[in-house]
């Protein structure tokens, strides 16, 4: 075999790439893999997964650098995330991490050195491997939240396509999945104590076709949920990937599929709740819940299941929502106001802010930190609570000077449901032009924050709200090739834009778009969409003009 003519096209990119002397290795199917103390899940990742997709059995080795293995090492060394991957010409490859999970993402670098075919899930051809030149990669994120947000309420995505993602997520070296599983559209897991959140709760009649502007329905009942036990695989399956899963359940706002389940949980006193049934449209809804005790305990009740699910090792933050929370309903609800007199808060925005004051305080006393969207700023927050920085950057600036952490995921560049391309052809058009550019040119930390506050911007996010992404060939269009953009920008240690290499980003995307191909991901082609991938006809919702900086 020969060695590769260019150096390898590594996306993310890593910190440091120094070529080696000698020539090259070729794992082969005499290779052993000698795992150390603390490298389980890679061990099992590269054994299941590479090796049946290039026919490498992968036996177990004896000891560290046998000829001919690869070999996984734990080093307290280097940082946690952090990995040294060594490829020894004639010998072998060494992979050390400061965890195991630093373990496993220097093997989702070496599946990459091995070629896009090591992406499909069975050997093409000879499936013999090409050397991959000596060299030493040393390698480690900018941020610790490094995540993706997938709205699983507006359009459900199946329990085997969420693990899909999460295994594109590692692929990328993205370790944090927000879990949205609650919206006006859908209540999408299953609750023992409230059946009906997912009897009622979790289908709709129909469904708006578009933007809510577009004329047009899909008439089928749409609907879908997870067991309890699908959420318990999900969390497994991401915690063998080193992914930290972030259930939201959202509140005050977003709630009218709960309160269809259960009517007692809307504002009774203002209309009709028994008369609701989840959302067959999209917007910002009315029908909020009602500041009850009755509510509080109602969702204390949701939270108990959702942290006996979701374990604090792997879920440390429990997401509230708390974005988009109309105030009319509790304006005009006789209790609501009582509500707001009796506590002494003010106004609805008072009551909002206590409502998640109330959840913060209860899910602290439970050993979880809180986040929410930026609205939860708004009346003032408790100290440990974090801030997912939505509608711009000012939230993200005041939570982090006010010594909150901050996720940034400004709308303005990192929604991937907006339109990535200015062309007629985009499918079902929304929100502001977002190229592939424009996501690897963004930048997580604004100027001019303190030092202290800078250390609050934990990391960043791409959100991916699928009001007009109905399956799972949409949501691939509109997250990819941008996932590998936000990747680089989430990981590797990049000076600010303008200096980012745009020219060398693209070139390394040659490579890329390969292993997205044998990975099977109905990325958006460079040319633009595929006759099937276009939606002629269907009224999108474009924001027109560069995006505001806020
Ligand atoms: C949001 O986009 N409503 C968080």
């Amino acid at each position: 075999m020969t060695a590769e003519a260019n150096p390898p096209d590594l996306i993310p990119a890593p910190r440091a790439v120094e070529n080696g002397a000698g020539g090259g290795f070729a794992p082969d199917a005499r290779t052993t893999l000698y795992a150390g103390a603390g490298t389980g899940s890679t061990e099992r990742w590269l054994r299941s997964v590479v090796g049946p997709a290039l026919g490498l059995p992968l036996p177990p080795g004896e000891t560290e650098n046998a000829e001919n293995s690869l070999t996984l090492l734990v080093d307290d060394n280097l940082e946690p995330e952090a990995y040294r991957l060594e490829v020894v010409g004639g010998r072998g490859i060494e992979i050390r991490g400061g965890s195991g999970a630093g373990v496993f993402w220097g093997a989702q670098t070496l599946r990459q050195l091995l070629g896009a075919d090591s992406f499909r899930r069975a050997p093409i051809g000879s499936g013999a491997v090409h050397d991959i030149p000596a060299q030493i990669i040393e390698d480690g994120p900018r941020f610790s939240w490094r995540g993706m947000m997938l709205d699983v309420s507006r359009h459900f995505t199946h329990k085997t396509d969420v693990m899909r993602y999460l295994d594109l997520l590692a692929a990328h070296k993205l370790n944090v999945f927000h879990f949205h599983l609650t919206d006006d559209q859908g209540w999408r897991i299953e609750i023992k104590r409230y059946p009906r959140l997912t009897e009622v709760g979790s289908w709709r009649s129909r469904t708006k076709w578009g933007h809510r502007f577009s004329e047009l329905w899909d008439d089928k009942p749409y609907g879908g949920y997870y067991t309890q036990d699908d959420i318990r695989e999900i969390v497994a399956y991401a915690a063998e990937r080193h992914i930290t899963v972030v259930p939201e359940i959202d509140v005050p706002g977003h709630s009218q599929a709960a309160i269809a389940a259960y009517p007692e949980l809307g504002n009774t006193d203002v209309i009709d709740t028994a008369s609701l049934s989840p959302w067959e449209t999209w917007g910002i809804n009315p029908n909020v819940l009602s500041p009850t005790d009755n509510t509080l305990r109602f969702y204390e009740g949701v939270l108990e299941e959702v942290l006996e699910l979701f374990p604090v090792q792997t879920s440390p933050f429990i997401h509230i929502g708390g974005d988009e929370c109309p105030k009319d309903q509790w304006k005009q609800s006789p209790t609501a106001q009582a509500r707001i007199a009796e506590l002494g808060v003010g106004d609805e925005d008072g009551l909002q802010s206590w409502i998640i004051r109330h959840f913060d305080t209860w899910l602290t006393a439970r050993g979880r930190r809180l986040i929410g969207w930026d609205e939860i700023l708004e009346g003032g927050l408790a100290p440990g609570a974090a801030v997912s920085s939505w509608r711009g950057y000012a939230a993200g600036i005041e939570a982090a000077e006010a010594g909150h952490d901050v996720v940034m995921c400004p709308e303005q560049h990192v929604y991937l449901d907006f339109r990535q391309d200015g062309g007629p052809d985009e499918p079902m058009p929304i929100g502001y032009i977002r190229t592939l550019e424009d996501v690897y040119r963004f930048e997580p930390v604004p100027p001019g924050l303190s030092p202290e506050a800078e250390a609050h911007i934990i990391g960043t996010q791409a959100n991916v709200w699928t009001e007009v992404l109905q399956e799972r060939s949409r949501i691939d269009y509109q997250v990819f090739p941008r996932l590998a953009a936000f990747a680089e920008v989430a990981w590797s240690r990049l000076p600010a834009s303008p200096e980012r290499d745009y020219a060398d980003f693209e070139r390394r995307m040659a490579t890329h778009y390969r292993r997205l191909d044998a990975l099977g991901v109905d990325y958006r082609p460079p040319g633009g969409p595929l006759p099937w991938q276009k939606r002629p006809g269907v009224t999108g919702f474009p924001r027109e003009g560069a995006p505001p900086n806020v």
